[in-house]
């Protein structure tokens, strides 16, 4: 199976408490740039590491003396290398920094949560600009050669990206055909700024424009971005659950998207599914799923089967033209056309 873990389950307690510990400290070490610097230089002498980084040593060294012992650092005295669990963990950070840095509120308050004391976006948030950053990082490690397989063959002047968080995909993709042009479309004023910055960096002020809007209101108000009736191909990646959090809506949703956008023939649609369960099920777990499935019951928002994806789109008059495992867990590239 594709998306077999390696996380023996049941979890022992110990397993259980270190992993939450792991965790922490891997998103800390990403955040400080500890990978990065390692890949680039293979070792790192923790006072200078310290002094050019403005950092409490003792803070950093027991972080690092606690990667050591998770097996992510080899540490002797102050030269730290990497181990090759820390060449594996680079290419997950995307999924620590979700779950550590974007969920790790609505994870801690779940007992408020199921008591009814706290609800989300009521008086409980998620960090989203964290939530936009991992999922980046998911892509850049995982997803965007698939991406750039499907998209080859696919002709597009004006491209949309809805929730596109910090617009690194869409600036990726314009950058790579000259003559296009983009639209990262996001509910969060943090994410856009950093939008602006992605954009920015890869050169593409006013080619690419990030815009802060609630693609609820696009569909439903007939509120009007900018150059989005143009749009020839519509994207969106790890957002398409949001769009259907409403159930007395969630039909409408597929139609809406096609009126909203009369010109895109191609609607390129990925999004994380429930993992599926079998009888006698095997006692490994993949990154990911549990946290993605938990996180959204603890948002009340719901979330579909692969299954339940196809048949909606297929209700919605959109002609599945294929669906493409998409890198993470349980994750597929639905490659749709408006019929
Ligand atoms: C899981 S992130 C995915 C970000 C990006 N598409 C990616 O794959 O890297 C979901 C994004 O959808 C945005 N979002 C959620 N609800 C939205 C809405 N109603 N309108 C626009 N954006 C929304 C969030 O702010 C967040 O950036």
């Amino acid at each position: 199976m594709q998306w077999q873990g390696q996380a023996l389950t049941p979890l022992n307690p110990d397993t259980a408490f270190n992993g939450y510990i792991c965790a922490n400290v891997v998103h800390a070490l990403a955040q400080l740039g500890v990978f990065q610097h390692l890949t680039a230089e293979r070792t790192l002498d923790v006072p200078s590491f310290c002094a050019t980084n403005t950092l409490d040593t003792a803070v950093f060294r027991a972080l690092v003396r606690a990667a050591g012992s998770f097996g992510y650092l080899d540490v002797h005295g102050d030269r730290v290398q990497a181990t090759a669990l820390s060449e594996d963990v680079a290419r997950a950070l995307g999924f620590f920094t979700w779950g550590v840095g974007g969920y790790h509120d609505i994870f801690a308050n779940a007992a408020p949560v199921a008591r009814g004391d706290r609800r989300f976006r009521v008086d409980l948030e998620r960090d989203e600009a964290m939530v936009a950053l991992g999922s980046a990082q998911a892509d850049t490690a995982l997803m965007r050669h698939i991406l750039d397989e499907e998209i080859a063959g696919i002709d597009f002047r004006t491209l949309v990206d809805l929730g596109a968080g910090v617009s690194e995909r869409i600036s990726r993709l314009v950058k790579d055909r000259p003559g296009s042009r983009g639209i990262g479309i996001d509910i969060s004023r943090p994410a856009t700024v950093l939008a602006h910055e992605t954009v920015a960096r890869h050169g593409l002020s006013g080619t690419v424009q990030p815009v802060c809007a609630d693609v609820l209101d696009i569909l439903f108000k007939d509120h009007q971005v900018d150059g989005g009736d143009e749009a020839d191909v519509v994207m969106s990646f790890m957002f398409l659950h949001d769009l259907l959090a409403d159930p007395g809506r969630r039909e409408e949703v597929i139609p809406r998207l096609r009126k909203s956008f009369p010109e895109a023939r191609v609607f390129l649609l990925a999004d994380t599914t429930i993992r599926p369960r079998t009888e006698g099920e095997d006692s490994r777990l993949p990154v990911f799923s549990s946290g993605f499935e938990l996180a959204h019951a603890l948002m009340g928002v719901p979330i579909h089967t692969r299954e339940e994806y196809e048949r909606l789109f297929e209700r919605g008059g959109m002609h599945l033209r294929r669906t493409v495992p998409f890198g993470a867990p349980y994750t597929y590239l639905f490659v749709l056309e408006a019929s």
